[in-house]
């Protein structure tokens, strides 16, 4: 499938929206964690596991090949994007971390809460910063690319999978994340 670059950058905006919303998530958790409270720790898989799911292998994904595009049509708008890929491995490593502390905790492994709270702290503020630098700076430059280029199409064949959270098509697995949600953006 190819999609126009405008449509593409426009998505990426929204995954962006959306990730921020798992983070707050996330970070509500930390804090009752760091409060001596027990966290909801499904809730925490299930931010991790649509981070995993989604994030890492469609959104990032996604982003590389825009990226490629702007180095490819205008190397002028390049500076820096070779640090693009080594964050994105870095926020997938930190967030598998994360999901392998969970996960332990859910089998009844002894995982520290500082260790949860210090792997859960990282992968949230490595998140938040790298996506800052892409809404200040990245996604900027490639609205240059689109304004010279309205009519390039780029291939996202191999990453045109549905959100399966805020897509049209709401995996069931996902409920109780979504009712947590809501209850974010009713508070
Ligand atoms: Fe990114
Ligand atoms: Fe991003």
């Amino acid at each position: 499938m190819t999609i126009l670059l405008a449509d593409l950058l426009r998505d990426l905006r929204e995954d962006h929206r959306n990730m921020a919303i798992m983070l707050d998530l996330l970070s509500q958790q930390i804090d009752h964690i760091r409060d001596g409270e027990r966290p909801d720790y499904e809730l925490i898989h299930d931010i991790m596991r649509y981070m995993t799911v989604y994030s890492d292998a469609v959104h990032h994904p996604k982003e590389d090949v825009l990226y490629s595009a702007m180095r490819a049509e205008k190397p002028e708008l390049a500076e820096g994007l070779e640090r693009v890929g080594p964050e994105h491995r870095d926020i997938g490593e930190s967030g598998e971390a994360l999901r392998n502390d969970v996960e332990a905790v859910a089998s009844g492994a002894a995982v520290t809460r500082e260790r949860l709270v210090e792997d859960a702290t990282h992968y949230v503020h490595t998140l938040r910063k790298h996506m800052a630098w892409e809404e200040e700076d990245l996604f900027r430059r490639a609205n240059d690319l689109i304004r010279d280029e309205k009519d390039m199409f780029i291939d996202i064949s191999n990453f045109d999978q549905l959100d399966p959270v805020f897509g049209p098509e709401r995996e069931h697995s996902f409920e109780n994340l979504l009712r947590n949600i809501k209850s974010l953006s009713a508070s």
